[in-house]
Formats: C-alpha cells, structure tokens, sequence
C-alpha cells in the first residue's frame, strides 16, 4: 500500500455565492489524513463539515487553499477526473442514504459497479458478499421503501464499498436513525477498519466520535 496522504488539506476555503453576497461555507481549513486512519468531523451545525467533506468526496471544488486527494490536486483536476476517481477510491454514505428508489437493495450496490465496467459475474459475487456483511441477504430483493432506515442505511454502506474504496466518507450516517439503530451502523463502520481504509466521519454524536482515532473539532481548526 502507498504511504501518501489519502488526503491533505491546506488553508482550504469554500465560498457559496448566494444572490449577491458570499457565504464562506468553510474558511482556511487544514487536516492530513493518512491510510487506515479513522477520523472524526465534530462541529455546530453550519461550520462546514457537509462542505468539507463534499471537497474530500471530490464532489466539489475548494474556492481557495490546496487540497490534495491521493495525492491529486482536487482543484487542478478535471470533472471528469474527479468522477474517475471517486469511483474508483472513494465511498461515500450520507445521512440520508440517497438509495434510488426504483431500484432493488441487490440493484442499488449494482450500480456503482455497472459505472466501474465490473463484469457482471464478479458483479454477482460481490453483491451478495457485500448485502451479507452488512446482514441484509434476506432483504436482496426489496426496494428502498420496503426498508427500514438502518437497512437502508446498511444497503448504502455495502453500495459505498462496492469499488473497494481506499477512503469512506460518512456524513452523520447515523443522524436519521435511533439509538440503537445508529449503534449497529457505527460497529458495522467500525469493522471497516480492519479493511485497512481511511474513514472520515462527519458526527453530533460524542460517542459515535469515540470510535474514531482522532476527532478533529472544525470550529477550533485553523490552517
Ligand atoms: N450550496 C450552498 N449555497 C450556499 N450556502 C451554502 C451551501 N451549502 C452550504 N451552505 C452554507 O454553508 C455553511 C456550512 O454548511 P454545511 O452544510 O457544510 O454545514 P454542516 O456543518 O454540515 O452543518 P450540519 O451539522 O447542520 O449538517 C452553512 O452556513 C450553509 O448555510
Ligand atoms: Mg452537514
């Protein structure tokens, strides 16, 4: 395994144009995250975390700063570039998973792999191995709204690793689920660790962040 930063992150800005005004979404953030490190995102609501991890996930540009991801300006990259690679390295789970709904649980780990040209055999075999590690074999079949929501949650974790990604972003996965529910989705991200990939989380939750090897507090981060 490489031993370059998954991600490194110097005084990186963000700044949201809303009508006239700007909204400095995030402002000269800095953070460097190794392989196989678990790192936790605490902060008040509106400090940036979703921000920031859309500009770790790839998904948007940092306005100012440099961001380097794989080793790989995000800024100097193409959109193109940006997809490949996401696709390829990154997973990325939200709060509010984000399934389609038109598709099966089976379908919705599919895609991402239809996307990566994955033939349809090993497409097969890695579905079903994925939807029995997160203990949804029985739920193959079902549609999203035939879920509860930590199954759904449970269908989006197995869709995010279906690549064998090297960094999994998780945007407060557990803040639309119970207490117990959550608790299962966090020991199911913890078991992640053992796969040797890097985790950034974004979490409200003090003892979700006690999973991680380092909480980072946004608020008190200066680059
Ligand atoms: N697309 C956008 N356009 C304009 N402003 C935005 C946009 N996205 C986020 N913002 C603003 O940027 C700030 C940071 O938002 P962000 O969603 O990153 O916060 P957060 O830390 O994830 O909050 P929460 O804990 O509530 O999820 C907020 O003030 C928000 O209103
Ligand atoms: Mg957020």
């Amino acid at each position: 395994m490489s031993t370059e930063a998954v991600i490194r992150a110097e005084a990186v800005g963000k700044n949201y144009r809303v009508g006239s005004s700007i909204i400095e979404a995030v402002g000269g953030f800095g953070l460097s995250v190794s392989p196989g490190e678990f790192v936790a995102l605490m902060g008040p609501s509106g400090c940036g975390k979703s921000t920031l991890l859309n500009l770790f996930g790839c998904i948007d540009t940092p306005s100012s700063g440099r961001l380097e991801v794989f080793g790989r300006d995000v800024t100097a990259m193409s959109e193109g570039e940006r997809a490949a690679l996401r696709l390829r390295r990154i997973g990325f789970v939200f709060q509010r998973f984000y399934l389609l709904p038109v598709l099966t649980a089976y379908e919705n780990v599919e895609l991402p792999m239809l996307e990566a040209r994955v033939s349809k055999h090993d497409r097969r075999t890695r579905v079903r191995e994925l939807l029995e590690r997160v203990g949804l074999s029985h739920r193959m079949h079902h549609r999203p709204y035939q879920l509860s929501g930590g199954e759904m949650q449970r269908v989006a974790i197995a869709r995010a690793l279906c690549n064998r990604p090297d960094l999994l972003i998780a945007d407060e996965p557990t803040g639309e689920l119970d207490r117990k529910t959550g608790a299962a989705i966090l020991a199911l991200i913890e078991e992640l660790r053992s796969d040797g990939l890097a985790i950034v989380m974004a979490t409200h939750d003090a003892h979700a962040a006690e999973l991680a090897d380092r909480i980072v507090d946004m608020e008190r981060v200066a680059a």
